[in-house]
């Protein structure tokens, strides 16, 4: 009796919510339609003011809310649009930007400075969105993952509401806002992916119970709050891959984001698959597209490597280059070690030796706790009594650290899982023989062979970087000459904005424009 009265009960409770949803998606999917009728309004108004009345043109949207930021990510959004700018005159490409105390005008301006990018303004506007402050982690204390996600698909639709481009690319990672751009928008989606929102890593990591810094001590202590990020997690991880897959294409940054990416595309959960198949849960899979291609492409970022491939490559001093802030995962305290190792090994590079060689270590130093850092590895220096050998620059100036790099023999870095690594490239186009972990960005992207033959070398514990450290310190010149060029080469040529402009090319992205 009272068995059937619940069961009528949840049946009540689950036909209310699916017709809730398919209200609620029906409700979406018609004022998509009026944003879409008005949109028409719209873009005449933008062609008017670009002075493009009468041409026919494309729109490409770029969903870049930081786009003012200057670092790595900003430098892939202007080489993207300089590239089209160049190859498609008839596309008109515009940015979803948060930076609304700035001016177009400003942001060209810095872009011109920073990356040395001229862009044609009158084929680029920008459209300036108010609530990215929805975005900030710093708005969602607790739940910041499902915060921000939450937070970023009400910002895109924001953006869709002011103008509804033929073709969307978000180039800053906010996969969650790939749905309600197709459903609103009714356009093709893309992206360029530079790191996982959530990776497998996490989940697995929250499974067994590690603390890391997502993970708070007290949260990974507790088996229950344990077992409820977990399914926090799962259940984020779901709806990230289903989001991911509705991308007609998609661009990884590096070898290490691709295969993230690629597993995040193949991810099922088969308890989130059952419930997905009752409504109203069924309800979002219909209507999540399923156009994904099965693997990313990986498109390395432009470096900018102009300067620094113009530096001499003979009579380098005897000097080990370290750049890197002194930042924990860094793990400079490996590189005294086997700094110590190789003098042990080989006395005559001690400063009182035939031929001495000096360890240089160049870092940013951003807070007490870096501070604090550099002063516990000058200690171990001196208790390792190698100090003399050692040099700390903290806070280079990039002039500095410019000069170090025409000068310095051999690059040394001890990253572990280091997902990319500028400073390695940087070494290479200096014609810096580089010596780094071998592990993701430099194991697998990076200090990789060129025509078949070696551009740097590997190691994992000190000892073993003590061996390479050696190796590279004595080696005959003719082939020393010969491994800085082809370094150089390597480094110019993989990391160039051509290089780029080939793989974002052939993304396939102009095809899914309107003719
Ligand atoms: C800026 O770019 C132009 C060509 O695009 C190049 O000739 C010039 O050397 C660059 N300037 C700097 C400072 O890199
Ligand atoms: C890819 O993006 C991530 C996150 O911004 C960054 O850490 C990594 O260095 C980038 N990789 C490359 C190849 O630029
Ligand atoms: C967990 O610990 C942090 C600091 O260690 C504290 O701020 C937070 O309130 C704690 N959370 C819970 C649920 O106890
Ligand atoms: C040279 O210096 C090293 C360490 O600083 C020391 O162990 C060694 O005895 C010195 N050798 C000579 C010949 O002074
Ligand atoms: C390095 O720079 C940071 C911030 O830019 C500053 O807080 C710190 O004091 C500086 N440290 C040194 C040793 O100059
Ligand atoms: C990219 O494609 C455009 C036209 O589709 C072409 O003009 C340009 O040369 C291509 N760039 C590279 C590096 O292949």
């Amino acid at each position: 009796m009272a068995l059937s009265l619940w069961a009528n009960l949840a049946c009540a409770a689950l036909v209310a919510l699916s017709l809730t949803a398919i209200g609620i998606l029906h409700w979406i999917r018609n004022y998509g339609r009026k944003l879409r009728v008005m949109n028409a309004l719209r873009r005449e108004e933008l062609r008017t003011m670009l002075g493009r009345s009468n041409e026919r043109t494309s729109i490409v949207g770029f969903f870049h809310p930081y786009c003012n930021a200057g670092g790595g990510g900003e430098r892939v959004l202007w080489t993207a649009i300089a590239s089209i700018q160049r190859a498609h005159p008839d596309v008109l490409s515009v940015v979803y930007s948060g930076d609304i105390d700035t001016t177009k005008g400003q942001i060209l301006e810095k872009v011109k400075s920073r990356f040395n990018i001229s862009l044609d303004d009158s084929r680029l506007h920008f459209v300036f969105l108010e609530t990215r402050h929805l975005v900030e982690d710093s708005s969602w204390p607790r739940f910041t993952l499902l915060g921000q996600s939450l937070g970023s698909m009400w910002l895109s639709w924001e953006a869709m509401t002011k103008l509804i481009p033929d073709l969307y690319i978000d180039t800053m990672g906010y996969a969650f806002t790939f749905p309600v751009v197709t459903l609103l928008g009714g356009i093709p989606v893309g992206a360029y992916v530079h790191y996982p929102t959530i990776s497998t890593d996490m989940l697995a990591r929250v499974k067994s119970r590690i603390q890391w810094h997502t993970n708070a001590n007290n949260i990974s202590s507790s088996s229950i709050l344990s077992q409820g990020k977990l399914l926090y997690y799962r259940v984020l991880m779901y709806y990230y891959a289903l989001c991911l897959r509705t991308a007609s294409f998609l661009m990884v940054n590096s070898t290490w984001t691709k295969n993230h990416i690629d597993s995040i595309l193949r991810h099922s959960d088969l308890l989130l698959d059952i419930v997905h198949s009752v409504p109203p849960f069924l309800l979002i899979k219909l209507f999540s597209s399923n156009n994904a291609p099965k693997s990313a492409r990986c498109v390395y970022p432009p470096c900018d490597t102009q300067e620094i491939s113009s530096f001499v490559l003979t009579n380098r001093e005897r000097v080990v280059l370290s750049i890197a802030q002194f930042r924990p995962e860094k793990d400079h305290a490996a590189q005294l070690h086997a700094f110590k190792g190789l003098l042990e090994t080989n006395p005559q590079y001690n400063a009182n030796g035939t031929d001495p060689v000096q360890l240089v270590m160049v870092g940013g130093s951003r807070n007490a706790e870096d501070a604090k850092r550099v002063v516990a590895l000058r200690r171990l220096a001196q208790d390792l009594g190698i100090e003399q050998c050692v040099k700390f620059i903290v806070n280079a100036s990039y002039p500095v650290v410019l000069d170090w790099l025409s000068r310095a023999s051999v690059g040394l870095s001890t990253m572990q899982d280091e997902h990319f690594g500028i400073n390695v490239v940087e070494f290479m186009a200096a014609g810096v023989i580089p010596v780094v972990h071998a592990s993701a960005g430099p194991l697998l992207d990076i200090v990789v062979p060129f025509d078949g033959q070696l551009t740097g070398y590997h190691a994992r514990t000190p000892s073993e970087f003590a061996t390479e450290l050696h190796t590279a310190l004595s080696l005959p010149p003719d082939k020393e000459i010969a491994i800085r060029q082809r370094a150089r080469t390597w480094a110019v040529q993989r990391f160039s904005e051509q290089e780029f402009e080939k793989g974002w090319n052939s993304s396939g992205w102009s095809t899914y424009l309107q003719k």
